[in-house]
């Protein structure tokens, strides 16, 4: 396994205590950060608002597990998963002034200040994940999401929570006309408004620690989000029906603040870097295997499900034209002209 090598000031330290230990005990020490009292480790606090048991949820814990082990207890990611300790709203705040030093929220809840990335909110924009992650991966798509630095933000990864399905308690979602009337939960992005807009829909802008809540009280009538998501909070025991229409991404961008980042070691930054990067693999294929089953969970529970047909799903995307014309005259030709379904 990698092992953290990078010479800093503290591996010099701990270098010459081992050297001073061996020499008085003739035992072989390793160099071992956990004896560190806490103010002298690097330690990382990553908020995050979805539950434990989610693929960003699981992917924070792997990423503090890994980091953990291979700076050998150098660097500590103390993760707060559930909306703990800031909820949607505060976390960007709280990363800002520096009281975490990581965030990975959905990309919909960065377009209030970088509105351009609501690209990735534009409905049937993507037919796969693999398509979201060439297209974020992309000199375009990479000049998009580095439009953040000028908030001191470093982008250091994409994690996926997948395709959004469309929940609700008054009738079968079928046809997009069927959402006529319909108050849904969205998150805070004016594309997404726009889009159900457009289908005669009334949007809610909640964030996700309420959405329980508010499917609840019969505040709104459904929401749209990721089978996940949906399954992590038991949200489809408030529901009558569920669409599968795999109509919009949702996925995270990691981020830190970045003049922490900056103010870190450069074998540190490096050894993150790696890090994420493993992580960012095996969160892929864990959001596309958690998707599938929690797909077969759902068929077996008291919630009436309909899947988009490859024909309806034309239909919809063609009513949604309107959407793309937005986007074009508020935000940018170029993002939307890189997607992949205009390159062929
Ligand atoms: C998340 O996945 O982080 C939250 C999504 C939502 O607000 O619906």
């Amino acid at each position: 396994m990698k092992q953290f090598t990078g010479i800093s000031a503290l591996y010099f330290i701990f270098f010459l205590s081992v050297i001073f230990l061996t020499s008085c005990q003739s035992t072989e020490y390793p160099v071992d950060y956990e004896q560190l009292g806490k103010e002298e480790r690097i330690v990382i606090r990553f908020s995050h608002v979805v539950g434990e048991d989610t693929p960003k949820g699981m992917a924070a814990r792997k990423f503090a597990e890994l980091v953990k082990e291979r700076s050998n207890g150098l660097i500590e990611v103390q993760v707060f998963s559930n909306g703990t300790l800031y909820k949607d709203g505060e976390e960007m705040n709280a990363l800002s002034r520096g009281d975490i030093q990581m965030i990975a929220p959905a990309i919909s809840k960065l377009t209030d200040i970088v509105p351009e990335i609501s690209v990735f909110d534009l409905p049937f924009a993507f037919n796969s994940l693999d398509e979201v992650h060439e297209y974020a991966l992309s000199d375009i798509g990479e000049k998009l999401t580095n439009r953040l630095k000028n908030h001191n933000l470093l982008v250091a990864g994409l994690w996926d929570s997948g395709f959004k399905q469309i929940s609700n308690s008054i009738r079968p979602i079928e046809h997009y006309s069927d959402l006529e009337g319909l108050r849904i939960r969205i998150m805070p992005s004016d594309i997404l408004t726009k889009q159900y807009e457009t289908l005669n829909a009334e949007t809610k802008r909640t964030d996700f620690v309420t959405v329980f809540n508010v499917l609840q009280n019969g505040n709104v009538d459904g929401h749209e989000n990721t089978l996940t998501n949906i399954t992590s909070k038991n949200l489809y025991s408030l529901q009558n029906y569920i669409t599968i229409s795999n109509h919009g991404y949702l996925g995270y961008l990691i981020l830190f603040n970045y003049d922490f980042w900056n103010s870190l070691p450069e074998d540190v930054q490096q050894l993150l870097t790696e890090i994420l990067q493993e992580v960012q693999e095996w969160e892929w294929q864990l959001t596309k295997e958690m998707d599938q089953e929690k797909l077969q969970e759902i068929q077996h529970c008291a919630i009436q499900l309909h899947t988009l047909s490859e024909e309806d799903k034309l239909e919809w995307e063609e009513k949604l034209q309107p959407v793309y014309d937005y986007y074009r005259e508020h935000y940018s030709e170029r993002f939307i002209d890189a997607l992949p379904k205009f390159q062929n």
